[in-house]
């Protein structure tokens, strides 16, 4: 699949109920050739507005969060999400949406093949890690599959919630910022 026709998939998509309430479908954004991919968990109400991830109050601390270790949405990482429409007032996506949305963004790690892929919060880790997966004890460990890196971090909504979380987040960035200068130091060279 292009990007072109990934696009256009998911714009027209039904394949779940979501579509009747969405405004925008939220495919992604950043860069397409970006070594180090951000998978949240959907779209909230100003991402929906929008048609872009991470554009709340959430978001605004990503990329706070990203700037600490040097990575930025218009420079060097790409950011998608599990579910491309917004589940309506922000609950979790279910897992028939999830199941339904999934393929999407797989084709998105077939075309970006990033080296590194970072969940944020539990839905997504408990998606791309696995079912067993817990954000309080697992958060910032390292998993391989396929020959690509995976972390979790708390989710930045979570942090808004509870900002008593973020020493340890600060750690895992730093984790992650390690991590890519072992492996794709590229990122750092330009
Ligand atoms: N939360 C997410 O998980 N994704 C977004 O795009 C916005 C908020």
């Amino acid at each position: 699949m292009t990007w072109e026709e990934l696009e256009s998939a998911c714009l027209s998509c039904r394949r779940c109920a979501l579509w009747e309430t969405r405004t925008n479908v939220v495919v992604g954004v950043g860069n397409r050739a970006a070594r180090v991919m951000l998978v949240g968990e959907g779209p909230g109400e100003q991402e929906d507005l929008k048609g872009e991830p991470f554009v709340g109050r959430a978001g605004q601390l990503l990329d706070t969060m990203l700037a600490i270790i040097g990575l930025s949405r218009a420079k060097n990482v790409y950011i998608a999400n599990i579910v491309k429409c917004r589940p309506p007032k922000n609950r979790d996506p279910l897992n028939t949406e999830q199941d339904a949305c999934i393929g999407y963004l797989r084709e998105q790690f077939k075309l970006i093949r990033p080296a590194i892929i970072i969940c944020l919060g539990r839905i997504a880790a408990g998606r791309i890690i696995g079912p067993d997966f817990k954000i309080t004890q697992d958060h910032g460990k390292w998993y391989v599959k396929d020959g690509v890196h995976i972390t979790a971090l708390y989710h930045p909504a979570a942090l808004l919630r509870d900002p008593g979380r973020r020493p340890e987040t600060f750690e895992d960035l730093k984790s992650i910022e390690a991590k890519i200068r072992e492996i794709c130091p590229e990122v750092y060279a330009s």
